[in-house]
């Protein structure tokens, strides 16, 4: 066992210093998966052909500031969706498709930059800025994926546009990210009314204080029956936007099933992270959702994740006592969101619960 840990080792290592993750394998013309990219923990990777998919209740976003009965409508729709789902896509959500489209079309430009270019982004150091690499648990997960991505802090302090972002996508970072801040506080409105929070609630105990946009590239895969795009998992933070294009692949489990979230033109896919649901006791649930690896490629997905992340922070989060009672009593320990990012990466994306280690 311990020479195949060692293997296993250096040959992630040996990926690792490549810099240039999955996508240079696939530009080096392998057409097989090597060893370290093969799932078996858990069983064999899901099949694509046996999926159920789903159309994910869509909000209609429009209106909700102005007309109070929408609001009404939209904030009753936004709890039926959490309560089922735990999912939900919005439209009409005040981001123009154009900046939708240039986000997808620069995070594509990021990774097909020349690799000299994007090796002076390749870092583990979660301290940076922009972070790129391949599998942020490359070392503590039990099997890697078929990915590459960057992550970019936004927030709480942002980044300098000429110092920090590549002149590849910069721009459109800078603007995409602004709107989805703004999109991400009116959602934290709504899910303080939902419950019975003052609007501002959620935000002024700093959930949106934190934003780190990520950039996905899922490359094409030769075999993508052995490997995953993304595994099982449920996100970090208090609030993940996810803006995907037209390939699919994710898949979100409801009732012990998975369901396909086949891509809705225009749209923006919201969902709870594992924070929202410790600070309300388990009122909002963040639900584990995976993507699968394809023999088309590449996907591109940018997943907005509300949190300061690894940033350090003396601040603490636990249930809201508004929202905890005698007969309904704390469930989760107190905790940061630093060390709450930190216990998620070094347990690694390894299918189990990282909330649970928080639970009383
Ligand atoms: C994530 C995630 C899904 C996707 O970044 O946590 O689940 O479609 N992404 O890329
Ligand atoms: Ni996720």
């Amino acid at each position: 066992m311990v020479s195949t840990n060692n293997e296993r080792l250096a040959q992630l290592k040996a990926f690792d210093e490549t810099k240039t993750g999955v996508k240079g394998l696939v530009d080096a013309g392998i057409s097989t998966v090597p060893p370290i990219f093969i799932h078996q923990h858990n069983g064999p990777p899901p099949s694509k052909t046996l999926n159920t998919t789903i159309s994910l209740p869509t909000i209609d976003l429009s209106g909700i500031d102005t007309n109070l009965t929408r609001r009404t409508e939209t904030i009753k729709s936004v709890q039926e969706a959490i309560d089922t789902w735990g999912f939900f896509q919005v439209v009409n959500h005040g981001i123009p498709q154009s900046v939708l489209d240039d986000m997808l079309k620069g995070v594509k430009r990021f990774f097909e930059d020349d690799d000299e270019i994007k090796k002076g982004y390749y870092t583990r150091d979660y301290t940076k800025k922009m972070i790129y690499n391949s599998n942020f648990d490359l070392y503590s997960g039990p099997a890697t994926c078929w990915r590459d991505t960057f992550l970019c802090v936004f927030a709480p302090s942002p980044p300098n546009l000429d110092h920090d972002l590549p002149t590849s996508c910069r721009e459109i970072l800078m603007e995409y990210s602004n709107q989805v801040m703004k999109l991400g506080k009116t959602l934290f409105e709504l899910f303080s009314e939902i419950l019975g929070l003052k609007p501002s609630y959620l935000n002024d105990i700093h959930c949106s204080e934190g934003l780190q946009v990520l950039g996905h590239y899922y490359p094409a895969c030769p075999q993508p029956e052995l490997t995953m795009g993304s595994p099982q998992h449920a996100d970090y933070d208090f609030l993940t936007i996810l803006l995907q294009d037209h390939i699919g692949g994710l898949q979100i489990r409801h009732d012990g099933q998975w369901f396909d979230v086949p891509p809705t033109p225009g749209a923006l896919v919201i969902n709870v992270g594992d924070l929202l649901q410790l600070i309300t006791n388990d009122k909002f649930k963040s639900v584990d959702h995976r993507v699968l690896a394809n023999s088309i490629g590449p996907r591109i997905s940018v997943a907005s994740f509300f949190t300061t992340g690894y940033h350090p922070t003396t601040r603490v989060y636990g249930p809201i006592k508004e929202l905890v009672s005698e007969s309904d009593p704390p469930r989760y320990r107190k905790t940061s969101v630093e060390e709450y990012a930190n216990f998620f990466k070094s347990k690694g994306l390894d299918g189990t619960s990282a909330l649970q280690h928080f639970r009383l």
